[in-house]
């Protein structure tokens, strides 16, 4: 590769994104790249021409072993949806000149639906402008929910931060025997794909029942069908714990979180989607009296490496260095996919596909792997999931909590 390159990193962070940006700066660097830029805050940022060299932070292997263990986004993320191109080309001019101006070659994106939208508006143009940049999408999102590949890095740690602290809320609340349970209300975020809520059932083993019942999205969510649940389990169990999905909704499409309050919405139109959990819990509590407890893991499950899974750390590693190889061969408008060879033992290989196979699709939990009463998993998530969620890569500690890699 002849010139410099840029990354940058958009949408809700993870635990592992930053591990796919020292994978492109690693391979970046075994190819005698010059310059490898960090966009600060993504291409938001970009527009405004604000670039970090990360040789200042990562020519140090140091550096790297420190990236890979700091949750977030390191260089800053945004929000930020490119326009239509007819009647906006000022802004995607502006993008390549930039480019232009910094000698960049090829512009490597990490993030999810919404920022492979970015990738592939950003190669549509180059490519009906005679443009020679090149642009990699590199995957990452909790949600799960990008097609075509098998999964997503970030989710294997968030599913082992939401299996974990399952398990010690089931511990937790199991404690009291008392002749009424609390009813605790658990609520995971995903936005429409069930993904993360599923990964309540990992909490699942020989030590643990795992929660006592999981609701997705992907199933429409029946008030009267929940409420008879919930006294079911309550007159039975001196503990109910149940797992919600942030984005349930009823048949019309209402989210429960936004049933009688008004919810704010971001550049891409989506909901803000919270108190899905605070709104049950409140219901229950005034129609049947019982003891509730609402807890919503929010920001807590896409920012906790001191528990990331070291697969999904290898493979957010590997997804970055993989888009720099996939560059150097000439690919553009691509997205690196993870592609598992086998489960037993786990194998998980990576490949380019075409970004436009990708850019707003959304994947959802397939349905024959939701139990019939629509309230669990089956065994197939289980083969599915529990190798993304294996092995741990301890911190850095200092002064008793780990260590972070921060951006000066
Ligand atoms: O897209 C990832 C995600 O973490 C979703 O699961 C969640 O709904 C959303 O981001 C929250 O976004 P924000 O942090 O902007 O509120």
């Amino acid at each position: 590769m002849k010139g410099n390159i840029v990354v940058g990193q958009s949408g809700g962070p993870t635990a592992v994104i930053n591990s796919s940006v020292a994978g492109v700066y690693a391979q970046a660097k075994k190819l005698g790249v010059n310059k490898v830029y960090g966009m600060v805050h993504g291409i938001e940022g970009f527009l405004e021409d604000q670039l970090c060299d990360l040789d200042e932070y990562l020519s140090d292997p140091a550096g790297i072993e420190r990236l890979k263990r700091t949750p977030s986004a390191f260089l800053g993320s945004c929000r930020f949806k490119m326009p239509k191109i007819e009647g906006n080309e000022e802004i995607y001019e502006k993008i390549f000149s930039i480019m232009e101006k910094h000698d960049i070659e090829c512009l490597f994106y990490c993030g999810g639906n919404d920022s492979m939208d970015t990738v592939k508006m950003l190669s549509d143009y180059a490519a009906a402008h005679g443009k020679s940049q090149r642009f990699v999408g590199v995957p990452k999102t909790i949600d799960n929910d990008l097609p075509i590949t098998d999964h997503c890095p970030g989710y294997g740690s968030a599913a082992k931060y939401i299996a974990t602290s399952m398990k010690e809320i089931i511990r937790d609340n199991e404690s009291f025997g008392a002749k009424k349970p609390t009813i605790v209300i658990v609520e995971i975020m995903g936005r429409n794909a069930g993904w993360l809520t599923a990964a309540a059932a990992l909490s699942k083993d020989d030590d643990c029942a795992g929660p006592d019942a999981i609701f997705l999205p992907e199933r429409d969510f029946d008030m009267d069908k929940f409420m008879a649940k919930v006294k079911e389990l309550a007159v039975s169990k001196s503990s109910v714990v149940i797992a919600v999905s942030e984005g349930v909704h009823d048949a019309n499409g209402t989210y429960v979180c936004e049933m009688g309050r008004e919810v704010a919405v971001d550049a891409f139109g989506h909901k803000q989607m919270s108190g899905t959990a605070a709104m049950l819990a409140e219901k229950i509590a005034a129609e049947i009296g019982y003891k509730t407890r609402a807890i919503e893991f929010s920001t807590l499950q896409r920012a906790a490496a001191h528990i990331a899974s070291l697969t999904d750390i290898n493979e957010a590693f590997q997804v970055g260095a993989d888009a720099v190889k996939a560059a150097e061969r000439g690919e553009t408008a691509m997205m690196i996919t993870l592609d598992r060879n086998g489960d037993d033992p786990y194998q998980c290989g990576t490949s380019a596909h075409d970004i436009h196979d990708i850019a707003n699709v959304e994947r959802k939990v397939p349905d024959e792997w939701i139990t019939a009463d629509g309230m669990g998993l089956n065994e197939n998530y289980e083969k599915y999931a529990r190798p993304l969620i294996m092995g741990e890569l301890i911190p850095l500690f200092i002064n008793g909590v780990p260590g972070h890699l921060v951006r000066k």
